[in-house]
């Protein structure tokens, strides 16, 4: 397998300038009204692909071709027979894995170290949804009815799924909504995000490859405010499992009251992320950096507030001011990068709006604060990390999710004071804690208010833990046993036996 470095872009096997359809009931097809989109690089803005753009019309045609695949041969599949699919796909992934991140590398920018760097997640996840396979089971439940009536439960899986993901890490985000659907014996129809829908259509080849049955997986790029919300109000998706913004989110809800089909929602976030002055300074350094600057800071749980204890403020912040401005920002193939672009020129109009914004609130960025320009980075949509010292809890910097490699930095003195500061946010999604003291990390552990809490470590993530969000962080949560259990209902069957 030739490494990135090696794979000039034209090379990709699949990043070849072509055009690719849509999977549809096994097939690929074009869309129904012939239209077409393009992926580019966020790094170059080299064509990728075109590709066939869904809407409503061929919506309808996958949600129709999962229903049939539901009621089909895939609902008598045994789970030993699910599982060894899942294990075969996650052979074909690891097989494929240089070329799946080097795809993820060129259509949403991420550093191919980083992508490269999901592999045992991405791999473990697949193969834990294998072993959910043969262990999904009801239960025998005594009752206190008079007589002789005997109860117990099934679990069933519960349907047809609209899966609707976003560009920030394409490859992880299908497996984490495909993983739980072949667990089950549901089938789903997957919307990738438009900026990124090219490793979402190529792993739709190795599910096939696989031998995933004909309209199990269907995929259709497309558009969110069309194909998205097709999916989303379709009377004969069972479930929507949705990550991307809340905004987004409040229409999912809104658009499956038709009928009433069940959600769950990864949203973003403003996580909080504590700094003690009894802490690690060594490792909390480059640990709260790439908590925010990872990925360019396009992660739900970036740990963008950080809250810096008073003594200690200064001296950290500067630290990681300079930890920020070492970093290497460039073209995410070069092995060499540690931070790639944004993904697109509205997020990055909407990162450098953020940018001018907390200047004239009246924080002082002192590292990073505008767009790259120089040579190369002219062509793609680079901003380097960003910290913004001085920044209070009222700034909308502060407080508004702002997905660019941007930190707000804010001092505190108080612990109980912190606590309240820490949570006041409409989002709960992760939360970081840095401190050698036992007492301060469970006390905080337990008060924070959001659906994962990193000490001394941060996005930490396990297919066996769950992860997910509170308030506008969304509902719901993938991996941990939890997760196979939203795409199963739970039947009461009830048997007179006297
Ligand atoms: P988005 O939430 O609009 O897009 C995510 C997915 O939802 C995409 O597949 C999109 O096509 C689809 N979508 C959009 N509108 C839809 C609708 N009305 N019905 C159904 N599906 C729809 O996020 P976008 O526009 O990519 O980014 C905007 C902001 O959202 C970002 O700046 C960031 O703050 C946040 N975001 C958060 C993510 C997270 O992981 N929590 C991921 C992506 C974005
Ligand atoms: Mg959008």
């Amino acid at each position: 397998m030739p490494t990135a470095k090696t794979i000039p872009l034209a090379r990709h096997p699949y990043a070849d300038g072509s055009f690719k359809q849509m999977l549809i009931g096994g097939g690929w097809v074009d869309a129904a009204s012939g239209r077409r989109f393009e992926s580019r690089n966020p790094a170059t803005g080299e064509l990728l692909a075109t590709i066939a753009e869904g809407d409503a019309e061929d919506i309808n045609r996958a949600v129709t071709a999962a229903r049939k695949a539901f009621e089909g041969p895939w609902s008598k599949f045994k789970p030993y027979e699910r599982q060894q699919l899942l294990l075969k796909l996650a052979d074909l992934v690891e097989q494929h894995f240089d070329e799946l991140s080097a795809l993820d590398t060129l259509d949403m920018g991420a550093p191919i170290s980083r992508t490269r760097g999901t592999r045992l997640r991405v791999l473990g996840m697949l193969r834990y949804y294998a072993g959910q396979a043969t262990s999904i089971h009801g239960e025998t439940i005594e009752n206190s009815l008079p007589g002789e009536i005997f109860s117990y439960t099934l679990k069933e899986p519960v349907g047809v799924v609209g899966a609707i993901i976003p560009w920030n890490g394409p490859l992880g985000a299908s497996i984490w909504k495909i993983g739980p659907v072949l667990a089950t014996g549901c089938t789903v129809v997957l919307k990738p995000a438009e900026e990124a829908p090219l490793t979402p259509l190529r792993f739709g080849e190795l599910a096939l490859e696989a031998g995933v049955p004909a309209g199990v997986l269907n995929i259709v790029p497309g558009y969110g405010e069309t194909a998205g919300a097709a999916l989303a109000a379709h009377p004969d998706v069972d479930k929507v499992a949705f990550t991307g913004s809340h905004i987004t989110g409040q229409s999912i809800i809104r658009a499956s009251a038709g009928n009433l089909k069940r959600v769950s929602l990864e949203l973003g976030g403003k996580s909080p992320d504590i700094v003690f002055a009894d802490a690690d300074i060594e490792s909390a350094v480059p640990g709260a950096a790439m908590a925010v600057f990872a990925n360019s800071g396009q992660i739900c749980s970036a740990g963008t507030r950080l809250f810096v204890e008073q003594r200690v403020y200064d001296e950290f912040v500067d630290r990681v001011a300079h930890f920020g401005k070492g970093l290497r920002v460039g073209n995410g193939l070069d092995p060499e990068t540690q931070i790639g672009p944004l993904v697109s020129e509205q997020q990055l109009e909407r990162v450098t709006g953020y940018l001018s914004l907390g200047q004239q609130e009246g924080a002082r960025a002192i590292a990073g604060g505008a767009r790259l320009m120089e040579g190369p980075l002219a062509q793609g949509y680079f901003v380097p990390p960003t910290v913004f010292a001085d920044v209070r809890d009222d700034m909308r910097i502060a407080k508004e999710e702002i997905f660019g490699p941007v930190l707000s930095a804010i001092p505190f003195k108080d612990l109980d004071d912190l606590v309240q500061r820490a949570n006041a946010t409409m989002f709960g999604l992760g939360s970081g804690v840095w401190t050698r003291d036992v007492s301060k990390a469970h006390r905080l552990a337990k008060a924070i208010r959001a659906g994962s809490v990193w000490v001394n470590c941060y996005q930490a993530m396990d297919p066996a833990v769950p992860f997910g969000g509170y308030k506008m962080s969304g509902y719901g949560r993938e991996s941990g046993l939890q997760h196979v259990e939203e795409y199963l209902n739970v039947k009461a069957v009830w048997i007179k036996t006297g």
